[in-house]
C-alpha cells in the first residue's frame, strides 16, 4: 500500500509493468551492467482520482545535462506552440508590459514565439543541454527546477507573471504542492497559470499505455486536479482538449473567484463521470485491456519476423522504452529503432537494448514493415514518407489497436 501523493490516503497499483529502466535512458554497451532499474505500477486513489506511479524515480536521475528529449525535433509541434503561444497572446496577456513565465521549456520551442513577439519572457528548465539550445536561439532561461522556493526567489528577482505556462511537464512533477505553492508566489492576483498534458481520457479509450513510464508520475484528470487545486485555493476556469501526443488537455487555472468558470469545465467534467474515470472497474478493464494489447503486438511482430521480413523502430520515444521492456521486443524482433535525434543515434534503447541509428538508415535501406513508436507524430510521419509506403513498406501500429497500415 502506497501514500497517495496529492491526498496521503492509501492507494492500491491496479497495473504492474514489472521490472523497467529510465524510459529516456538511451545508453551505450559499457553501462548496460549499471543501468538502473525499478518497480513501473499505476495506481489510483478512490479518493481525490489521482491516477499516479506508486514508485519513483530520483528526479535528478531523469533531467540532467544529457537530457535526451529536444522539443523543437517535431516541426509540427513547433507549430503547435506557435498556436498556443497566440491563444495566450489573444485571450490572456495584458497589452502593457507583459510578462510571461514557462516552467519545463526546453529548448524554447513555446518561449520562441514570446521572444520574437518583443514581450518579456522567463524559462525554467533544469536539464542544462536543452536550456543551453534556448538560450542560444536568445530565449530567456534559468537552469533550475521549479518549486515553491524557485517561485519566491523568481518573483523578487523578476517581479510577478502575468502569466505561467507549462506544457508536457507539470505531470512529471512528484512536488507538485510545492510546485503550485511557488505558481501562487510568482503569479499576479489577477495571473492565470495555463499548462496542457497527456490526458487520462485519452489514455483509457485509446489504452495508450505506453505513456505510463518513470517521467509521468501524474496521469490528469478534469475530476484529480479539480481536487488538487481547490486544496490551493485555485479553480480550473477553462479547458481545451488538444490532438497532440496522443490526445492532452490544455487547463487554464486561477485563484478562486478571480475568473468565470466556462461551460467547457463543467461539460468535460460530466464526459469523466460518463467514461467511468472515478471507478475502480475503469481500471480493471484497462489493466485487461493492456494485456491483450501486448499479446497481439507480440503474436504479430513474430509472425511478421517469421515470414522472413525486415522489421524496424520508427522513432526512439521514451514511450518506446515501456513497450519494448514490457511486451519484451527486443533485438531479435526490431533490427533497429530509426530516429532523427543525433544524442540517441549510436546509443541503444534501455532495458532490451536495440540499436538506434540515424534516420538516413532507415531511409536508404527500407525496411518491409516499421514499427510506429512516435504514433503521437503520426500524421507528421506519414505525410514524410510516402515514398516508403509507395515502395511497398507497411506500417505496425499498436494505438489505439494493433493493425498493419
Ligand atoms: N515543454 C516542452 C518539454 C517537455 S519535456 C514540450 O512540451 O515539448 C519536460 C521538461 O521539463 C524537460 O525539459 C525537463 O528537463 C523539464 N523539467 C523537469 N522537472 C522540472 C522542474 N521541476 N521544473 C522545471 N522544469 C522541469
Ligand atoms: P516524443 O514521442 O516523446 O515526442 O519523441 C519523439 C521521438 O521520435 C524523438 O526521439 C524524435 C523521433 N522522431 C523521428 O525520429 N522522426 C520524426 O519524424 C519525428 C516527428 C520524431
Ligand atoms: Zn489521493
Amino acid at each position: 500500500m502506497t501514500a497517495c501523493l496529492i491526498c496521503g490516503a492509501p492507494i492500491n497499483p491496479f497495473l504492474s509493468f514489472g521490472k523497467m529502466p529510465i524510459a529516456n535512458g538511451f545508453l551505450l554497451p559499457e553501462n548496460f551492467n549499471k543501468e538502473f532499474f525499478f518497480d513501473l505500477q499505476v495506481g489510483h486513489c478512490q479518493k481525490c482520482q489521482m491516477v499516479q506511479l506508486t514508485e519513483l524515480v530520483d528526479p535528478g536521475m531523469l533531467f540532467h545535462e544529457n537530457y535526451a528529449y529536444f522539443s523543437s525535433i517535431s516541426v509540427r509541434m513547433a507549430r503547435h506552440f506557435k498556436q498556443f503561444a497566440d491563444y495566450v497572446q489573444d485571450y490572456y496577456l495584458p497589452k502593457k508590459n507583459p510578462f510571461v513565465v514557462e516552467i519545463g521549456s526546453n529548448d524554447g520551442i513555446m518561449l520562441q514565439n514570446f521572444m520574437q513577439a518583443g514581450i518579456r519572457h522567463l524559462g525554467i528548465e533544469p536539464s542544462t543541454n536543452v536550456a543551453n539550445a534556448a538560450i542560444a536561439k536568445g530565449v530567456n532561461t534559468v537552469v533550475r527546477f521549479f518549486s515553491e522556493e524557485t517561485g519566491e526567489a523568481l518573483r523578487k528577482e523578476f517581479g510577478a507573471a502575468d502569466v505561467i505556462l507549462g506544457a508536457n511537464v507539470i505531470c512529471h512533477l512528484p512536488n507538485i504542492h510545492s510546485v503550485l505553492q511557488g505558481i501562487k508566489a510568482l503569479l499576479k492576483d489577477e495571473g492565470l497559470f495555463i499548462f496542457e498534458e497527456p490526458y487520462l481520457g485519452d489514455i483509457v479509450q485509446k489504452i495508450s499505455y505506453d505513456q505510463i513510464y518513470d517521467e509521468h508520475v501524474f496521469y490528469f484528470s478534469l475530476n484529480s486536479l479539480s481536487w488538487l487545486f481547490n486544496e490551493h485555493d485555485m479553480e480550473i476556469v477553462d479547458v481545451l482538449p488538444q490532438n497532440v501526443h496522443g490526445g492532452s488537455m490544455r487547463y487554464a487555472v486561477g485563484r478562486k473567484g478571480v475568473w468565470p468558470v466556462k461551460p467547457a469545465v463543467h461539460e468535460h467534467l460530466a464526459e469523466e463521470k460518463a467514461l467511468g474515470l472515478g471507478e475502480a472497474d475503469t481500471y480493471e478493464r484497462l489493466r485487461q485491456a493492456i494485456h491483450r494489447s501486448k499479446e497481439q503486438l507480440v503474436y504479430l511482430l513474430t509472425e511478421i519476423k517469421g515470414q522472413g521480413h525486415r522489421l524496424v523502430g520508427y522513432g526512439a520515444t521514451s514511450k518506446s522504452t515501456t513497450v519494448t521492456n514490457f511486451c519484451g521486443i527486443g533485438p531479435d524482433l526490431i533490427e533497429f529503432i530509426s530516429d532523427t535525434t543525433p544524442g540517441k543515434q549510436g546509443k541503444y534503447s534501455p532495458g532490451v537494448h536495440i540499436p538506434v541509428l540515424p534516420y538516413e538508415r532507415f531511409k536508404e535501406n527500407y525496411p518491409n514493415y516499421a514499427l510506429l513508436f512516435a504514433w503521437n507524430h503520426g500524421e507528421e510521419i506519414m505525410d514524410k514518407e510516402e515514398d516508403f509506403r509507395a515502395w511497398g513498406g507497411k506500417w505496425v501500429v499498436y494505438v489505439p489497436q494493433v493493425t498493419v497500415i
